[in-house]
């Protein structure tokens, strides 16, 4: 038997599926990282067994490229993809801009790459994630193991001359060790509390020996869709300037959710 769905699961799982509007056969479609891409995942998988959907995708991450091959989505590399129709994945904040900061499932830097190789990036976010300025989430910056203790007082030393409130920055730890990302790198994440000109912070950032990328995406996202945890799913199009609102419609007894192992 199936648990009823939390409102926070709703929310994320009617954007994921709102989302799924936007994938055709014969598309390459990057897949995102996290809980609200995992839904996509799953959706996509049941697409491709109930309607033959036939999509070759670009997995962010690992635990993305298991949870793909298990649901039965052809898997395959950027580099033998080359070029992606569109990018599939969730965010911890946007913005009205649609700027994102992303990374809290540790995957930001190949979510980038695959996001900026992409005609299209959307973004599937429950409400929660919208904010005026972004800031309040930390934002994580991956960097080289090498030297790593100096890269962090480099960055908190830099911060000083930007638009933040915070200047602090903690290692991710994965237990008693740091965390290491897919590429072999640490993560720092900088308490900022608000980021002026996120722009400019993500151009300074990068400048540090060490830093590998930021979590800033800024001009990379063109649609968000925004799940409500009563079956709204808002779609908000930066490039044509539009917002549409409709309800999605679904019983929660489908094959979908029992397929669930988080
Ligand atoms: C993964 O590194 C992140 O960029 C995720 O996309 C982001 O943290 C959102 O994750 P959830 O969908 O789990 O909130």
């Amino acid at each position: 038997m199936t648990k009823p769905l939390s409102p926070i699961d709703t929310a994320k799982f009617v954007a994921a599926k709102r989302a799924c509007d936007y994938v055709e056969s014969g598309m390459r479609v990057g897949l995102g990282t996290g809980s609200t891409a995992a839904w996509l995942v799953r959706s996509l998988g049941e697409m491709v067994r109930d309607d033959g959907l036939d999509i070759v995708g670009v997995p962010t991450s690992t635990r993305t490229a298991e949870l793909a091959r298990q649901v039965g989505i052809k898997v395959t590399t950027l580099d033998e993809a080359k070029w992606l129709d569109v990018t599939i994945d969730g965010a911890d904040e946007f913005d009205a801009e649609l700027n994102l900061i992303k990374g809290g499932g540790g995957a930001l830097l190949q979510e980038k790459i695959v996001a900026t190789a992409s005609d299209q990036m959307i973004v599937i976010a429950d409400k929660t994630k919208q904010v005026e300025t972004l800031g309040a989430f930390p934002l994580p910056v991956e960097v080289v193991p090498f030297g790593w203790q100096t890269t962090k007082a480099l960055i908190e030393e830099t911060l000083a001359s930007l638009d933040v409130l915070g200047d602090s920055s903690t290692i991710r730890m994965n237990g008693d060790a740091p965390f290491v990302t897919d590429e072999g790198n640490y993560i720092l994440d900088l308490h900022l509390g608000r980021i002026g000109n996120a722009r400019q912070f993500g151009i300074v950032i990068n400048q540090i020996p060490g830093v590998v990328e930021n979590g800033l995406f800024i001009d990379i996202c063109d649609v968000v869709v925004i799940g409500h945890g009563d079956g709204r799913v808002e779609v908000k199009d930066i490039t044509k300037g539009t917002t549409e609102e409709s309800v999605i419609e679904f019983v929660d007894t489908e094959n979908l959710f029992s397929d669930l192992s988080d």
